[in-house]
Order: structure tokens, then C-alpha cells, then sequence
């Protein structure tokens, strides 16, 4: 695992569409690429609104000197993804070298791995490691349609029976209970998918009676339970009404707004960017794996990098940190 991020220089070499919404970019980084762990992550400097601002992918497997990463175009892109989706071949960008936060303890009997939609960019960095080691293990990858899987005909190739599609379209669903009843005793679970299927999951282990500590996952940042709409926040002591539009992420509107946050990972993990809710008149789309279940059915606070308001109003203080 890296600790330092190291920014470089790179060139698109190469991008190819690997779903109807999802498209693998490959870039030329100058300097070595050190090897990394599967589920690692780099940071891209993109472009939005002519501003310059960060955004964090998960790397996939790449030739020696290369890191890819597979982005899928949303349809409510803050940015990021439609800033990635406009790269050409030879275009030039800056990125880091890859670090791991989602890291495969390689000390499982058996290992089931989970995706639901875009969450496929580990869970097959993943499969992959872990057939050139041997180890036993099952994916189950379910989305919206077939045609949005990602890298399902290379998982094919690689797991054969292994491998097991759920496409949501045809009315299938992922069986957890199943899933779960059906693993050894010592197995492990890796999940990445969106927030509501993470939650599922996190239930139907504990009903099974695993140990959380062998469920490992993460989630994207902008899968939330409900659709994006604007509002609106009141920065308490900072007299400013900050308008956060629906393509938009609190922490990025309060910052354009020049208020004065602290943030790190922008997925809803490092918690830094948390601010407290004095008052609201919507519901808060918790989308963290920050903040326990409790603390957010309190809804006093909230990650401003993932995490939003339904629509309507609140009342925040961004000075709070617990
Ligand atoms: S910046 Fe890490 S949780 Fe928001």
C-alpha cells in the first residue's frame, strides 16, 4: 500500500467502450508505475465548469506502465465522469500513482465477491488476482441490463461457473441470504456496489451470523436513495445561502461559494468533510459509509462530499467537527 500520493504526467493510449455506459481508459504515465494491489484507486486533475477540481477512480488491471481506469457516464455527472468521457487518444492529463484503501487480506479459504453496476472496476481487478493465486472464488455481478456489464465476457472466460450474472431487466436479483448460507465458515465477502445494495448486504450477513469484520466493501459516492434535486443551505456564522444545484455536490458548492472546507477522499470514507444539520426541511440522502446507521437515522450530520438534501433547505455549521 502507497501512502503518498504522488502526482504524474500520462497520455490517453488507448479507451474502449466495455459497456453501453462504460468506457476503459488507458494512460501512458511517465516514470514507472509501481505495482499495485487490485482495488486501488488513483486521483485524476479533471476540468469542470473551467474549474480544476479532483476526481478518484478505481484502477483496473493495465499493461506495465500503464493505469486504466473504466468510467461510466452519469446521466447526473458532476462532472467527473463527463470531464473523463471527453479525453481523446494521446490527450494529456494528471493523475497519481495508484493507493489502496480497499485492500484483499489474501487469507480466506473461499472468497464471494459482490458488484452491483460500476462497482464491477475492484470486484474484477479482484477476480483476476485471485485466480493467478489460486484461490477459490465466486463473483456475482448484477445491473440494470446485460448490456451494462462491464468486463462480463473476460469474467466469463475467467471464472466460467464461477461467474454469475444477475440482470435486473429479466427480473434478476441477487439472492444474499443465499449467497451467504452457502459460503465456509472462514470465507470472506468484498462488495462494491451502490449504497442500497451495500445495506441489503450488511443485514442478510449479520441475519447469517458472519463476522462483520469479513464483509469488506465500499460504494460509489453518488448512488444515493433518491434522485438529485437542488437546495439550499444557511452557513451559520457565515452569513451565506449557498444554492447546491442537482449536478452538484455540497462540499463543491460551499467551496465555490468560498467557504472554507476540509476534505480528503470525496467517497463518503474519510469523514473530514462533515458538517453538522442544525435544522432542515427535507431528508438528508445519507450516501457515506462514514457514519454509523444510528447516527444516520439522527440526521444531525452529514458528509457534504457524497451525502445531500432530498431538496428543500437547511440550516448548517460547517465549523463543527465530532
Ligand atoms: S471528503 Fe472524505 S468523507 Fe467527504
Amino acid at each position: 500500500m502507497r501512502n503518498r500520493v504522488e502526482w504524474r504526467d500520462a497520455k490517453v493510449a488507448e479507451i474502449r467502450q466495455v459497456a453501453e455506459d462504460v468506457r476503459q481508459i488507458s494512460f501512458a504515465v511517465d516514470g514507472p508505475v509501481p505495482r499495485f494491489d487490485p482495488g486501488s484507486h488513483s486521483n485524476f486533475r479533471v476540468e469542470i465548469d473551467g474549474e480544476a477540481a479532483n476526481r478518484t477512480y478505481t484502477v483496473i488491471p493495465a499493461p506495465p506502465g500503464q493505469i486504466a481506469v473504466a468510467v461510466k457516464l452519469h446521466p447526473q455527472s458532476r462532472g467527473g465522469s463527463r470531464y473523463m468521457w471527453s479525453l481523446g487518444e494521446g490527450q494529456e492529463v494528471r493523475l497519481t500513482l495508484p493507493e489502496n484503501r480497499f485492500e484483499l487480506s489474501w487469507r480466506a479459504s473461499h472468497y464471494l465477491l459482490l458488484a452491483g453496476g460500476i462497482g464491477i472496476t475492484p470486484i474484477y481487478g479482484m477476480a483476476r488476482a485471485l485466480v493467478a493465486r489460486g484461490a477459490s472464488v465466486r463473483v456475482v455481478y448484477g445491473a440494470r441490463s446485460r448490456g451494462l456489464m462491464a468486463f462480463a465476457e473476460e469474467l466469463q472466460a475467467l471464472l466460467g461457473d464461477q461467474l454469475v450474472l444477475r440482470d435486473n431487466s429479466a427480473g434478476e436479483h441477487i439472492d444474499l441470504a443465499a449467497e451467504f448460507a452457502a459460503l465456509p465458515a472462514d470465507a470472506e465477502c468484498y462488495l462494491c456496489g451502490p449504497i442500497g445494495m451495500l445495506e441489503a448486504a450488511k443485514a442478510a450477513w449479520a441475519a447469517a451470523g458472519r463476522p462483520v469484520s469479513r464483509l469488506r466493501y465500499e460504494v460509489f459516492g453518488d448512488s444515493g436513495l433518491f434522485a438529485e434535486k437542488p437546495f439550499t443551505v444557511d452557513v451559520l456564522n457565515r452569513g451565506v445561502t449557498v444554492p447546491v444545484r442537482s449536478d452538484q455536490s455540497l462540499l463543491d458548492a460551499l467551496i465555490g461559494a468560498g467557504v472554507e472546507m476540509i476534505s480528503d477522499c470525496r467517497r463518503g470514507e474519510c469523514g473530514l468533510c462533515a458538517v453538522r444539520v442544525e435544522a432542515k426541511d427535507g431528508q438528508i440522502d445519507h450516501r457515506d459509509v462514514f457514519f454509523s446507521a444510528e447516527e444516520k437515522a439522527e440526521g444531525h450530520r452529514m458528509c457534504a462530499c457524497v451525502s445531500r438534501l432530498t431538496e428543500g433547505h437547511a440550516v448548517i455549521d460547517v465549523g463543527y467537527r465530532g
